[in-house]
């Protein structure tokens, strides 16, 4: 047996709570539906569960708006709800990580109600980004688009990087660090193994707020707005509260950055276990893009990350699917890079539905959406309802088994996921979800004996090879069949294969020779 700490190499299954399985029969996802789902994921092979924001908000941002960080919202549940899911999630061997939402709370949190009602310079104002002028204090805007200032009626103007029900913490003042370490502790003593901390490299504004350079188009993870160097001392805090409670709790960053020198910032001995690395989710299908990201990561992270979709981004089967004329590429090209993530150093995080190889719903009617992304934009950008649809559990219509039958949920499941029910799929072994059952299960027999490092084989244009002490992993991006490296026995592949060649959008794992 290896003897490192359980999230170093973790498959982590992400739980969009709203979506995932609604038990109360309203039509939104909760806690006691998860509770009814631990055998599934047990059974799936997972090691962990995040779990996205339950905590009481007036969901402005599906649940990223939290009004009460020591609670359950009632639409999901109750704490009661809560410590009977880590119970049992713990008793079906899974651990249990919970989102920590600290650049912002709810403009419905009582700090804010009190910022309101306190006069500009109150130290009830200081706990968030207040500031006096005619105009917006900087060029900063939104990332859900539209300014990042909003005025109150006295003048003052404060700041929201997310919507303007999300206002902006005042990092530099202790109040706010003192009150993130006791709700560390809260869920800590309630028995979570983790954190995943949501825009972890947000809390810090640069001092004198400048503007963002007007050349500067897109997301730059060196600016004014993000990553100053004082966050690194927020989590070096951190990972002292993680530190002193028994049994390897971790925390995982959601740190967007353009490059993985700056994502290893965060991963120090001192700060967080974990970043999440997006640079694979934000690749094209291309082996030549893969292969730099691989090798830039391993070169630059001690504990690697990967993912393939979340919350926030359009699903990978509809992405790796748009580049190509066969249809069913998608869903190939998203079962291969599962099984290339899969054999890589490091720890895995799933999104919920992808084992159903659930492609993203692009088709909602514009008076079903909610994320605030659409709504400020007016429409413009359709937002990412279409990756947060109801999942389809059972039975032939929706809900699907989503919620009892007669719920309607939050957004509406298309008819043809009648098909891709996980209902349906457990009893197919061609299924996407049998492959990730074999796949998962397969890494969990291997994983204790794999190394560390991973070597590159030869392979040809379009295609990567590489070994990792007994396993060689090989994927196919091109267009036509190529030969497979020398083994000695095929392990488990994404497709149909047979001793001799790859097809293409295919991968393998091989037995090396
Ligand atoms: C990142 C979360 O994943 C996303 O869903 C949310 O909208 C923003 N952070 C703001 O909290």
């Amino acid at each position: 047996m290896k003897n490192s700490p359980w999230w170093r190499d973790a498959v982590v299954y992400e739980i969009y709570v709203r979506s995932f399985a609604d038990a109360s029969g309203d039509g939104v996802g909760d806690l006691e539906g998860i509770r009814a789902r631990l055998p599934y994921l047990a059974e799936l092979g997972v090691d962990a569960v995040w779990l996205t924001p339950f905590q009481p908000s007036p969901m402005a941002d599906g649940g990223y708006d939290v009004a009460d960080y020591r609670g359950v919202d009632p639409l999901f549940g109750t704490l009661d709800d809560f410590d009977a899911l880590v119970a049992e999630a713990h008793a079906h061997g899974l651990r249990l990580i919970v989102d920590v939402v600290p650049n912002h709370s709810s403009s419905e949190h009582p700090w804010f109600k009190a910022a309101l009602a306190s006069p500009p310079g109150s130290p009830e104002r200081d706990r968030y980004m207040f500031r006096d002028g005619d105009r917006p204090p900087n060029n900063w805007t939104s990332t859900f688009s539209g300014p990042a200032w909003s005025r109150v009626p006295d003048g003052q103007w404060y700041l929201h990087l997310f919507a303007p029900e999300q206002p902006d913490f005042n990092w530099r003042n202790p109040a706010v660090h003192e009150e993130f370490l006791d709700v560390l502790r809260f869920w800590l003593d309630r028995g979570v193994d983790g954190f995943r901390i949501d825009v972890a490299m947000g809390l810090y504004k640069d001092a004198d707020l400048s503007d963002v350079p007007p050349s500067e188009e897109g997301f730059q993870s060196r600016s004014p707005i993000w990553s100053q160097p004082e966050v690194h001392e927020v989590y070096r805090a951190w990972r002292k509260v993680l530190d002193s409670y028994p049994g390897d709790r971790a925390a995982v960053g959601e740190v967007w950055t353009d490059s993985p020198e700056d994502l290893a910032l965060y991963v120090r001995p001192d700060e967080l276990h974990q970043s999440f690395n997006f640079a694979w989710l934000e690749a094209p299908w291309s082996a030549t893009s893969f292969r730099k990201i691989i090798d830039d990561t391993l070169a630059a992270v001690t504990a690697p990350t990967w993912v393939l979709s979340n919350h926030d981004v359009v699903r990978h089967v509809t992405r790796y699917g748009e580049g190509s004329l066969n249809p069913g590429a998608g869903n190939a090209r998203a079962n291969a890079a599962l099984l290339a993530m899969l054999a890589l150093p490091g720890s895995a995080y799933l999104y919920q539905g992808e084992e159903l190889g659930l492609p993203e719903v692009r088709e909602l009617p514009p008076e079903a959406r909610q994320d605030p992304i659409f709504k400020r934009s007016k429409g413009e950008l359709p937002g990412r309802d279409g990756c947060r649809v109801p999942l389809p559990w059972s039975g032939t219509e929706a809900p699907f088994g989503f919620s009892p039958d007669g719920g309607r949920p939050w957004l509406p499941q298309p008819p043809e996921w009648a098909a891709l029910t996980a209902e349906r799929q457990a009893g197919d072994p061609e299924s996407t979800l049998a492959f990730y059952r074999r796949a998962l299960a397969l890494r969990r027999s291997l994983r204790d004996s794999l190394p560390d490092a991973i070597a590159w084989l030869d392979a040809p244009a379009d295609t990567l090879a590489f070994s990792r002490g007994e396993l060689v992993c090989a994927i196919n991006c091109g267009d036509r069949p190529v030969p497979l490296p020398p083994h000695d026995g095929v392990l488990i592949s994404s497709g149909p294969v047979d001793e001799t060649t790859l097809a293409p959008d295919t991968a393998v794992w091989l037995r090396s020779a």
